[in-house]
């Protein structure tokens, strides 16, 4: 069964073809960063501008990728939400012209089932399965947060069943992908800030903490999360402290000339920046993994699923690895293209659904707030 899947949640026009839920055919993503990057974030009107300018050659390019033909298609998979409102509308309205047309089952699928999938997608590839029940982390720009993710059918195969969710936690203000740009933006280090930071803290060469940012205890569910503390301990920081600010206009100087890649900026970045890039970055990994670990240790699950545009990050992978293998987990992120927003995820959810009998007819419509679990 070869599903279309269509995704325009945030800022990514995407469609992908993927077979029988497991093998991806092609896969196309026209990302947005280029027209929002001078604002610092997404702005949801010009998102769905351009959904609208992307959504017809960007199926057409994952169909001709695919060697298929619309007709060839067996069914549609569409993100109903949650996302921007506008954002999702174009391509819900796209998906179900198409499935109307094509008189073939149109499938809603929540994005953030669709991130869970990758993650089986990508196992799939290496010939590996993770074992259920399972905790996943979902980590990007717009959430962060914990499901136990089981089988209704014990033992069967995650692409071709229907899965069920539990969410555990969740964070209770920012995403940590939103702590990523917030912090980047602060120290004129530009849009989006996972992959410079990223790259920042990994160059730091054991330059010290300039500051100690300390672990977010949480009252009530010890799995929730929390980062809008954590940005504005750095911002206090960066304020309290004056030697910071010419450095910060020199790079928001060379960032204004276009020059934004982590070679420009190194050099632009002192001893100190670079201490407290690491040690944000630890702040945040340490987060994110002892939570996991202590979900995946409560539940007895057997292995842990990492996903979302932040599991690109390097340290968080390698230190997920490491704790897991201490804990005897086996630990499964998807490749990088996968763990961002993409419609290949969508298309192996959507296939998943349509095991489990679910279709939308005409009536479907986005859901900005659409829940899992
Ligand atoms: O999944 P995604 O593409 O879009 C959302 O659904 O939000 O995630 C984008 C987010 C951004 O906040 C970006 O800064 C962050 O993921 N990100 C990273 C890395 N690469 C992207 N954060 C930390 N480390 C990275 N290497
Ligand atoms: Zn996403």
């Amino acid at each position: 069964m070869r599903i279309l899947g269509i995704e325009s949640s945030c800022d990514e026009t995407a469609a992908a073809v993927v077979a029988d839920g497991r093998e991806i055919l092609s896969s196309v993503v026209a990302s947005q960063i280029d027209i929002h990057r001078k604002y610092g974030g997404v702005v949801p009107e010009l998102a769905s501008r351009e959904h609208l300018r992307q959504i017809v050659p960007v199926v057409r390019e994952a169909l001709s990728q695919a060697g298929m033909q619309l007709s060839d298609v067996d069914a549609i998979g569409v993100t109903q939400g949650p996302g921007l409102v506008g954002a999702l509308l174009v391509g819900i309205t796209y998906g179900k012209t198409l499935a109307l047309s094509l008189e073939k089952p149109l499938i809603p699928v929540n994005h953030l089932e669709g991130h869970v999938h990758a993650v089986f997608l990508e196992a799939h590839k290496a010939g590996r399965a993770p074992k259920l029940p399972t905790v996943c982390l979902i980590v990007s720009g717009g959430h962060t947060v914990l499901y136990e993710v089981k089988s209704e059918t014990p033992g069967a195969d995650a692409a071709a069943t229907k899965l069920l969710y539990r969410k555990l936690g969740q964070t209770r203000d920012d995403a940590a992908g939103e702590a990523y740009d917030k912090v980047a933006k602060l120290l004129g280090l530009g849009y989006p800030g996972g992959p410079i930071l990223d790259r920042l803290a990994a160059a730091s060469n054991g330059s010290p903490a300039p500051v100690k940012l300390g672990h977010t205890k949480m009252k009530g569910n010890a799995l929730d999360f929390s980062f809008s503390g954590l940005k504005t301990a750095v911002l206090y920081h960066v304020r309290e402290t004056p030697e910071y600010a010419d450095e910060i206009r020199i790079r928001e100087k060379a960032l204004a000339r276009g020059e934004r890649k982590f070679e420009q900026l190194l050099p632009l970045c002192s001893a100190k920046t670079l201490g407290l890039v690491r040690e944000f970055q630890n702040t945040v990994v340490r987060d994110l993994v002892e939570r996991t670990l202590s979900a995946a240790e409560q539940l007895s699950a057997e292995s842990i699923l990492v996903s979302g545009g932040v599991a690109a990050n390097s340290q968080l992978r390698a230190t997920f690895e490491e704790r897991a293998k201490a804990a005897g987990l086996e630990v499964f992120f998807p490749s990088r293209a996968l763990s961002t927003d993409n419609a290949a995820m969508i298309a192996a959810a959507a296939y998943s659904r349509f095991r489990a009998g679910i279709v939308a007819d005409a009536a479907l419509n986005a859901d900005p707030s659409l829940a899992l679990g």
